[in-house]
This record gives C-alpha cells, structure tokens and sequence, in this order.
C-alpha cells in the first residue's frame, strides 16, 4: 500500500471509527498503526513493516499469528453449523464438549461451564450467578463485592464496577453502590519504610478482615481477584498474598473469584495463575487465551456446589434468566477445542516453563536501567517500571508521559508494547523461542536507552 493510499484509509478511520480504550482526542491528530497481517509472534502493517507483537494483541494471541489450524477449524464449523444456540435445552457438540474439556481441566471435580463472548460479560455473569444463588438460598443481603484498586475485570457495568482504575470510573458515574476497592498488592509501591514483605502482606490482610468486619460478613457476596493483575499494570503479588487473604475470606465464608482471563492458560507456567500463586478460587473466569484471541468467547466455569441452588431455583421461576444469543457459539467452541488441542499436543505449558527463566532472567538485567524502577515478571509476561528518580522511586509528570515516549520508540524499532501509564507491559505469545526472546529484549534494551535521552 502506498503511502496515498494509506493516509486515505487513516482518513477514513478517524472519520468513522469510534476507538475503545483510546485517547479520543489525540487519536484525531496521531499516526495510526494499521496492521495488516500476522505470522508467528510477528505482525506486519499495511507497508510491510515488521513488528515483534509483544503484547500478544490485548495479552491474548498465545499460539502466534496466522495458524492455519484454527482457521480450519472456524472454516469447518461454519459450514457445518454456523450458529446454534443452548437456550431452552438445546445443545450442539463444540460446546458440549469444550464444557467438558474445561471441567477436566479445572480444579473442580464435578462443575458446570457457562460461555460468553468477552471477559467483561462473563465477570457480569460471575456477578449475577452469586446474587441468584444468594437470594435462592435466602442470604438476600449477601451481595456487595469486593475487588482492588488497579484491578481489571472488564468495562460492562458491573465488571468496570469491580475494575479498580480510574480511567474506567471517572465521567460513567462508576462504580455502583455495592463495589469496594482494596489494596493493590504490589511491595515495591505500597511498602511502609523498613516494612519487609511478611509485614506488609500481614497489614494488607488485616485491612481486607477491616473492610469485611465493617460492611459485615453476611453482606459481602464475594471477592474477585486476577492471580497476578494485568492490565493495572503487570503487578506481581507477594508470595504469601492470595494464602494469607484466603484465610480471612474463609473465615467470613466469602467466595474468591479467580478472574483468569490473563493468566490462563500457561502465561505464568501453569494452566492457572491460581496455580502459581496458591488461590483456591470458588469459580473462575476465563477468555483471550481460550481461544487464543482467534474468536471472541469467555466462560465462567462454577462448582457444582454452587450451580445446584441457582438449578433448583431456576425451576421454581420457571427459567434461568440469562444467557446470550452467543453464549456457547459453535464456531468459537469449535475454535477453542482445536487451541486447547494444541496447546497439549504442543505442550505450549511445558515450552513456557522451559524458556521462562531465560525471560526473566532478561527482565531482570532491565534493572540496572537509570529509569527503571522496577522491573519485575512471571512465567512469560512482564511489567517494567519506568522513574524518572530510583531511589526515591519518584515517576513521571504527567504521569503517562514516559511510558508512552518508550512505547512509540519500541514500534519504531519494531516491537510493540503496551504503557500503561509509565509501565511498560510485555506478554508475547507462548510460543516464542530463547532467540526470539533475546530479540524482544535487544529491541527493547536500545529503545529504552534511545528513551532515556528524551526521558531523564
Ligand atoms: C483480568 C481481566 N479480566 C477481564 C477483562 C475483560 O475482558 P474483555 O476485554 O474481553 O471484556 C480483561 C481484559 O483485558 C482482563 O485482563
């Protein structure tokens, strides 16, 4: 495409195109990136240009780009069954057996899968299936939530309600009644002076049983949680973190939700995050990676427990009210069967643990950067704090600014990144190699060396 030819498109886009999660207001006066195609880790925009995707799309294209396999897959169940539904007892096989798939996966021995189409919807559903099943079991009061500051659970309603960032709040009148916002557990941050990482986990607890004694217990429907939080900033909770809450959360019988939809499945080298950081989660929320960002699809997956009172509840109205036209749709099930068939015949997991340590041991050479504060990871995802004073940790004015000056040099360079305010977020595809890791951070090393001229 030639560069007419491309200015015109971006003429059409900033005519018509309504952007999520972008600065309206810049956007009409920046370069666009249009992407074009993918192959592997790599994308390419219109010209040709090649870029190392280092934030696999939106932390979700975890097979690569440009596998023919789920292609087919979607091609076949197309033509076979392009669109069924599983309202009022109907069923078809993709979802049928991408269900059961799931429960064998989970750590739920007997359990029930609900489909939807985006991590927002389905942390919705999370949601309104605790609030049906509380009022079935006559806890009518039992229904305030409990989340984190910086965590993100989606932007619906009720999920920008649990997400704990100001972007998703401020000017829609968010959060609802009912939501409250904890501590963000991230040490580097929120330490106290001369507090070590024991004290400062025992003091995040105490203030979570603090919140929970003055709501009252019977009140507080449940808890949500991402094993390590994304998009609020790649942020790695304490060892003894989750272990440590979840003693409290079962003293008050508060379910914990485990929201996955960025760590499963195998970011941090097992199937679920609530694996590596010891979360025993009362139901579980899944999307992105499920089918590898191919096909948009979500699921809640719930214990059996759980599902039987809102079951016996449904009889009595007569019907569970809620579902949607896409719940469980064929083409996305069908696509999702074929990525959990990869991922174990390729042992994508196994891959993962065995090129993690090379990952991370390259995140953490990014320390010894002067505008690095912290620069910290997990598995195959990673979160590189940028200060404009490391020792007094102190960031940028505005806040935002640096992150995005290091962002725009890495594209130039040909990796993309995500800032998240003066974060600088990676998560490639699982099936990057050792070689091609090097190349992530060797582009990333000399943007950030090319940044800190500009920066500091
Ligand atoms: C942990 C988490 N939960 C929920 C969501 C919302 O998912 P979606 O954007 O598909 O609605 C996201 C999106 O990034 C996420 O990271």
């Amino acid at each position: 495409m030639n560069n007419d030819q491309l200015k015109n498109l971006e003429q059409i886009d900033k005519t018509n195109l309504f952007h999520p999660i972008t600065n309206l207001k810049s956007h009409t006066s920046e370069d666009v990136l249009i992407l074009d195609r993918g192959e592997g880790i790599y994308v390419y925009d219109k010209q040709g240009k090649r870029y190392l995707e280092g934030l696999a799309g939106l932390w979700c294209t975890s097979l690569g780009y440009g596998v023919k396999e789920l292609a087919e897959a979607a091609s076949e169940q197309m033509t076979k069954l392009g669109y069924a539904s599983l309202f009022t007892s109907k069923s078809h096989e993709p979802a049928i057996l991408l269900s059961e798939k799931l429960i064998e996966m989970s750590p739920y021995d007997k359990g029930k899968v609900f489909f939807g189409n985006s991590g927002s919807d389905a942390n919705d559903t999370q949601l309104k299936l605790y609030t049906y099943y509380n009022n079935a079991l006559g806890n009518t009061s039992k229904k305030k939530i409990i989340s984190r500051i910086k965590g993100y659970h989606g932007v619906t309603v009720a999920s920008a309600s649990m997400t704990g960032l100001p972007a998703q709040h401020k000017l829609f009148d968010l959060p609802a009644d009912g939501f409250f916002h904890i501590d963000t557990p991230h040490f580097y941050r929120g330490a106290l002076e001369n507090e070590n990482e024991e004290q400062y986990v025992q003091r995040l607890t105490q203030n979570l049983d603090d919140l929970i004694c003055k709501e009252g217990p019977e009140t507080i429907a449940a808890m949500i949680a991402e094993p390590l939080m994304g998009a609020g900033g790649v942020i790695i909770p304490p060892t003894n973190y989750f272990p440590s809450i979840q003693k409290v959360l079962t003293k008050y019988s508060i379910p914990l939700i485990d929201d996955e939809v960025v760590c499963a499945f195998g970011r941090t080298g097992n199937v679920w995050g609530a694996e590596t950081f010891d979360m025993k989660p009362s139901s579980i929320t899944i999307a992105k990676a499920l089918s590898s960002g191919y096909i948009p699809i979500s699921a809640v997956i719930v214990p059996d427990e759980l599902y039987d009172p809102i079951k016996d509840a449904s009889g009595d109205i007569g019907i569970f009210g809620h579902g949607y036209t896409y719940s469980g749709h064929p083409v996305s099930c069908a696509v999702a069967l074929k990525t959990l068939e990869i991922y174990k015949r390729d042992k994508i997991f196994d891959h993962v643990a065995s090129v993690s340590d090379h990952f991370q041991s390259r995140v953490n050479k990014l320390n010894s950067f002067e505008s690095v504060g912290e620069a910290r990871g997990i598995g195959l995802i990673c979160g590189i704090e940028l200060v404009s004073n490391k020792s007094s940790k102190e960031g940028f004015t505005p806040m935002g600014s640096a992150g995005r000056v290091v962002a725009k040099i890495c594209q130039d360079e040909g990796l993309i990144v995500r800032a998240i305010g003066d974060v600088i977020a990676m998560c490639p595809p699982l099936i990057i190699t050792k070689n091609q890791i090097d190349e992530m951070f060797d582009i990333f090393e000399l943007s950030l060396t090319k940044a800190e001229i500009k920066i500091l």
